[in-house]
């Protein structure tokens, strides 16, 4: 089925000038973006973005990470979009990620980890609510 994913190129990737890099990568591999947008984090808006980590140990370096420098957050669309984007990320921490992977070829560090992909169509709708009102979302 069409699935709607949320895509953040974080603060490490958009450092490295690697966007249109990654960008290309969604595009070649079937997902549209549909909705694209940069920002500097607030620490607020990065603790409500990542609300449902809230009290895990990894939980404020996370935030600082994710306030460190501007982020490129876009809607990619496609079929079977969030598995797709999952599977064009690679695994969450860079040293188990497979090799061609994003977080492979541009990641340091499980913090440092290039990009996030929304995991499930009920954390992807949350996700895109937060940062797009949907007259910012272009569908064909
Ligand atoms: P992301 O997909 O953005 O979702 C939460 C982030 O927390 C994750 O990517 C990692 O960058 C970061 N993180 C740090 N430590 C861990 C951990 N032990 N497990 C999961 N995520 C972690």
């Amino acid at each position: 089925a069409i699935q709607r994913t949320l895509s953040i190129i974080k603060p490490d990737a958009v450092g490295k000038n690697v966007i249109g890099k990654i960008y290309s990568r969604f595009e070649s591999n079937g997902l549209k973006i549909i909705a694209a947008k940069m920002f500097h984090l607030s620490r607020a808006e990065a603790e409500g973005f990542y609300a449902v980590h809230k009290g895990r140990p990894f939980f404020n370096d996370l935030v600082e990470f994710m306030i460190s420098g501007p982020v490129m957050v876009q809607v990619l669309e496609g079929e079977e979009a969030i598995a797709k984007n999952r599977e064009l990320m690679g695994a969450t921490d860079p040293k188990k990620a497979d090799p061609g992977t994003i977080r492979a070829d541009f990641a340091q560090s499980i913090d440092a980890n290039a990009v996030h992909g929304s995991d499930a169509p009920e954390t992807a709708a949350v996700e895109i609510a937060y940062f797009f009102p949907s007259h910012e979302i272009y569908s064909r």
